[in-house]
């Protein structure tokens, strides 16, 4: 079979120079067959299932992006007939084992205070989430303790949890804000989010989520609470520049579909691109209103019913599906992934990292579970859990897979094969991540 060879045009003529080359990949992914063919949107359908992989691969980097991949032999001719001798260039040996396109997470609330194994115990013991939450627990729980919480020490909690997730090969992040509930803890969380990327040096994009319930003291007002998010709370985020989206729980018991549009619409005319907790708990119309609205994405979904399914479908909102979540919630169900992609929903994998109801900070994890109980192939999980992740961010041209040109994030495994990452639950694959073409 013949595989193909992609070098950047600038490196042609000469206009950049090369500094790292990653040899002897036993097999390279690059997942640039899809984006690399003028298509213009997330992988849909039968192109989820393909990884164009590569056997006894190359991929040459310089100035952090990727300027050719191909197989090793025909790689090194092809360039060394364009003029580019890459001997006296950095090079790693990846002896055999497989290179990939680094994780994208596209939904985490990674920064909060306590974890919450109390309530992991009471539900193993019988209890449900939404039971706990009405008796004091489940959001509410984290936000009393974030309330109390310095932003020095969020920061501090946070940089250890995104190390763990970059050994994990997460090199782009998504974090929401949504245990603050008000203006000053909101943005506490926030500027936490951002202190915590620059120590980290993560990619990160930053969500406000005050849409995430109503807090205590508007119970019985909530109208209140929504104008408060609206008028005060996502107009200082977007004007601080500490979030470019928004987001809102939108479920019978939270937000419904009428606070929903509204708080979406108000995010949207102050510039911030949109995303949706949707149709988890029960099917509720979420997913349709993301879609209509032009949302990045609609997330959870595992009630989505057909007309959902059809919204997303025949729309750019790519379904970021969160299966981590039904698995260490106990839960039966997850959504209904292969009738999604059958439909022609983009898909898109995400941890939903929070200390309520998904613990699980390991993108290779998330795919184990998607594959074995949601059926998902090991190559659908890879491409939901990278370049489709970055399409739910609007990432697409900068990360997500190794086309020529996107930054180099990749990941070297200590497995000669990337069915090894789900199959090998529990174990993390990842021997070396980069991000920008440097190793963290
Ligand atoms: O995505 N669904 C709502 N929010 C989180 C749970 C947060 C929590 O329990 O603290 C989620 O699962
Ligand atoms: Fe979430």
């Amino acid at each position: 079979m013949e595989h193909p060879v992609r070098i950047d045009e600038r490196l042609r003529e000469g206009k950049v120079g090369v500094d790292l080359v990653v040899a002897g990949i036993g097999q390279l992914v690059t997942l640039d067959h899809a984006d690399g063919a003028g298509r213009t949107g997330p992988l849909r359908g039968a192109d989820l299932d393909r990884t164009g992989a590569v056997p006894d691969g190359m991929l040459v980097c310089g100035g952090g992006l990727v300027l050719a991949w191909g197989p090793g032999a025909q790689l090194t001719a092809a360039l060394l007939s364009a003029g580019i001798d890459l001997a006296g260039v950095e090079t790693l040996d990846a002896r055999g084992m497989a290179v990939i396109p680094a994780f994208v997470d596209p939904h985490t609330h990674l920064v909060f205070g306590r974890t919450r194994q109390d309530e992991y115990e009471r539900r193993i013991r019988g209890e449900t989430y939404l039971e706990i939450a009405a008796a004091g627990g489940g959001i509410m729980a984290s936000v009393n303790d974030l309330r109390r919480r310095s932003e020095d020490e969020l920061v501090t909690l946070g940089t250890e949890r995104v190390r763990e997730m970059m050994a994990h090969g997460t090199v782009t992040v998504e974090v929401k804000s949504g245990y603050g509930l008000n203006l000053e803890d909101e943005l506490k969380m926030l500027r936490a989010a951002g202190r915590i990327a620059e120590l980290t040096g993560i990619r990160m994009v930053r969500t406000c989520l005050a849409a995430h319930e109503i807090p205590a003291e508007y119970r019985d007002r909530r109208g209140r609470y929504v104008e408060l998010v609206r008028r005060e709370i996502l107009p200082a985020a977007a004007a601080a520049g500490l979030a470019t989206r928004a987001d809102v729980f939108c479920e019978p018991s939270v937000f419904d579909l009428d606070e929903t549009r509204d708080i979406l619409t108000t995010a949207r005319n102050l510039g911030l691109a949109l995303t949706v907790h949707a149709d988890e708990l029960e099917p509720f119309g979420g997913a349709a209103l993301a879609a209509a609205l032009g949302a990045l994405s609609a997330d959870h979904l595992i009630k989505i019913d057909e007309q959902g399914i059809s919204a997303l479908a025949g729309s750019g909102t790519v379904a970021v599906l969160l299966p981590g979540t039904v698995f260490s919630l106990g839960l039966e169900t997850f959504a209904p992934a292969r009738r999604m992609i059958t439909a022609g929903c983009a898909i898109a994998l995400a941890s939903d990292f929070n200390p309520g109801s998904c613990p699980i900070m390991s993108m290779p994890l998330i795919m184990a579970i998607a594959c074995t109980r949601m059926h998902l192939t090991p190559a659908e999980s890879l491409a939901s859990a990278t370049l489709n992740a970055a399409w739910a961010l609007g990432l697409q041209e900068v990360t997500g897979s190794l086309a020529v040109g996107k930054s180099a994030d990749f990941l070297v495994l200590d497995v000669p094969d990337f069915r090894l990452v789900p199959y090998h639950a529990g174990h993390n694959p990842v021997a070396a991540a980069f991000l920008r073409g440097r190793q963290i």
